[in-house]
């Protein structure tokens, strides 16, 4: 696909929002903004396409989940899997969704509000959620995200590991397995856990469910660093902290 020039790609966004500005919902809500492209040639066989269309479309939205205070469960499946290294896991590609469509299926028969990848090679390293990328909260105050590479390298996650770096809390990108994470919400050693999107925000993870048992994750509420990384985002989304590194975009 041709790389869309970050002017072009601005100006369509700035347009789209001038022209929908009062469906911007006031309070928590947003307007969330999609762009995307597609292949459209006139053409029947398997090759790359030389004609692409993009496409921005925008709705006014609530909160993702049905309670935006309250943790969520999460399902780890063992049966499938999103991305393969050398496939298209780092991209946000539409392909990547169908595959996770089932084991999201899957979660949801299991009452859980969404599911989480394991590693397709080995099953055993926790790698992302279906739309969210995923931070643990250990007891000595320090952090862990999985490393890219297969997962979507999210613009959220991003921003959330330059505030805990602004805050100078320890954080590694480093591989943790399924395994561990039981142990260590078992042993207390993981405080907390949480998924992070553009339309999940911050989300407390409570419970994980696996077909062999499930667990709790604290006190299967939110915790302190959880809130605290999650006000601290939204306060400069909204305007209400400083933008230390401008990340806002103002529209006219
Ligand atoms: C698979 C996947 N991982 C992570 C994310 C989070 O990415 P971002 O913070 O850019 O919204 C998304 C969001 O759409 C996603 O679909």
């Amino acid at each position: 696909m041709p790389v869309l020039p970050e002017k072009l790609f601005l100006e369509a966004v700035d347009q789209l929002v001038n022209i929908d500005r009062d469906w911007i919902p006031g309070g928590d809500g947003s307007l969330y903004i999609r762009p995307f492209m597609f292949a459209n040639e006139t053409f029947l066989g398997v090759k790359p396409s030389s004609d692409y269309l993009f496409i921005v479309i925008a709705s006014s939205v609530g909160a993702y989940f049905k309670s935006a205070t309250d943790a969520v469960s999460v399902w780890v499946s063992q049966e499938y899997t999103r991305a393969a290294p050398g496939g298209t896991g780092a991209a946000k590609c539409g392909g990547n969704y169908a595959a996770s469509l089932l084991a999201q299926a899957e979660a949801t028969r299991h009452g859980c509000d969404q599911v989480v990848f394991l590693d397709a090679a080995e099953r055993r390293w926790v790698e992302e959620l279906g739309g969210m990328n995923i931070f643990f909260v250990f007891n000595d105050g320090s952090m862990l995200t999985p490393p890219l590479g297969t997962i979507l390298p999210g613009i959220t996650r991003s921003s959330l590991m330059t505030l805990t770096k602004d805050k100078g809390i320890a954080l590694r990108e480093e591989r943790y397995s399924f395994d561990q994470w039981r142990a260590d919400a078992g042993s207390g050693r993981l405080r907390e856990a949480f998924a992070c999107g553009t339309a999940a925000v911050v989300t407390p993870i409570g419970t994980v469910r696996a077909p062999d048992g499930e667990f709790k994750i604290g006190n299967g509420g939110s915790g302190t660093r959880t809130d605290e990384l999650k006000k601290a985002l939204v306060d400069i989304q909204r305007g209400h902290a400083a933008d230390r590194h401008n990340w806002i975009h103002r529209v006219f």
